[in-house]
């Protein structure tokens, strides 16, 4: 079958260990069920696995990809579950398991003709939606979901900010915040996104950095350093920054004496797990909410999306379709 696979690791050249190209067909073990995918999406994860961020070498070659839509071998149409985990071993939260791991890092990932997961690891297609809307969900909007829901502390209308309003994350946050009825602000660098946000619902938009009219319950923090320090002071005394990443580094000041002194918190979080990924479906259902979806092209061309991706220059998903 044909997969786009990490064969090797080059922080500055990501792209040059990428291949599209035949591999053998998947095993299916005992509890897992085969997956004939139909639309997969790219996220940064991929783009650091091929950096050798979160892919152990051991592992090559990996077919990358956490993404995906399609039918299983009984027919079923299912969204598949990226976190691979035993809720058990996690007080009930795999994403707490300590031996969890996201499709593409052990085992193989969505970017294929075909992905073979545990079977709790897929859910029901929901009506209506189409392959390519569902493949964007399991990954980035998951992740914006939990952060927005079980860890923002928030149980009722807030205040939320979104910091770097162009990402993946930040996108899918704008919308389910404005979904969960919340007043959403968020920062750009860039005047188009700025725009391209206030598109998608939220009520204010401005520069990276610049001073708010107003303090706010939650921050949604994905970028890191760049916004860490903006990100504290936007919070009212007793709010809390939820963080899922830090695209600009990991390591700016704490600023301990804000943190103690405006009694705040900051919360890390990470994916999320089988029954926030049905509830986000049931939302974004419900809400008639439809991804952002940048490009669609079939898997034969998945180079042109990595490109595409490292450029970062898109706003919304990147889709490959298996016909
Ligand atoms: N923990 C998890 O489960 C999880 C899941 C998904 C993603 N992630 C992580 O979350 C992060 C976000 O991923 P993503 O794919 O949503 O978005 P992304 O493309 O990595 O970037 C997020 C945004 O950060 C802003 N940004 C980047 N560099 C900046 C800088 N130097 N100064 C100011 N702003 C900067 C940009 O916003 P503007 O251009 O609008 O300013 C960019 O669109 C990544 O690090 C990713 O690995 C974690």
């Amino acid at each position: 079958m044909l997969a786009v696979q990490c064969l090797s690791q080059s922080k500055d050249d990501p792209l040059s260990g990428l291949a599209v190209h035949e591999v053998a067909d998947p095993e299916v073990p005992d509890g897992w069920v085969r997956v004939d995918v139909r639309a997969a999406a790219l996220n940064h994860h991929d783009l650091w696995s091929l950096r050798g961020v979160g892919l152990a070498a051991d592992r090559l070659p990996m077919t990358l990809g956490c993404d995906a839509a399609g039918v299983t071998a009984d027919g079923r149409q299912v969204v598949v579950h990226a976190v691979m985990g035993d809720p058990a071993a996690g007080g009930g939260d795999e994403t707490l398991d300590p031996r969890r791991t996201l499709l593409s890092e052990l085992h193989p990932g969505t970017l294929a003709e075909a992905v073979v997961v545990p079977a709790r690891n897929v859910v029901p297609l929901p009506e209506g939606m189409s392959f390519e809307e569902a493949a964007c969900f399991p990954t980035a909007w998951l992740t914006a979901y939990r952060m927005l829901t079980t860890r923002s502390g928030l149980d009722g209308p807030g205040t939320v900010l979104v910091q770097g309003a162009g990402g993946g994350v930040a996108t899918a946050a704008i919308v389910l915040a404005k979904a969960l009825g919340h007043r959403v602000l968020c920062t750009s660098r860039d005047a188009t996104k700025r725009d391209q946000a206030l598109g998608l619902g939220a009520d204010l938009a401005v520069a990276t950095g610049e001073r708010l009219p107003e303090k706010v319950d939650v921050v949604v923090e994905t970028v890191g350093r760049a916004t860490w320090e903006h990100s504290l002071r936007s919070l009212r005394p007793g709010g809390r920054i939820v963080v899922s990443g830090a695209t600009s580094g990991p390591d700016p000041s704490a600023d301990l004496n804000r943190v103690f002194f405006l009694q705040l918190s900051v919360v890390g979080s990470t994916m999320g797990t089988r029954d926030e990924l049905v509830a986000l479906l049931d939302l974004v259902r419900g809400a008639g909410i439809r991804p952002t979806v940048d490009d669609v092209r079939p898997l034969a061309d998945a180079r042109v999306s990595f490109e595409r991706l490292a450029e970062g220059t898109g706003f919304g998903k990147l889709v490959l379709t298996v016909p």
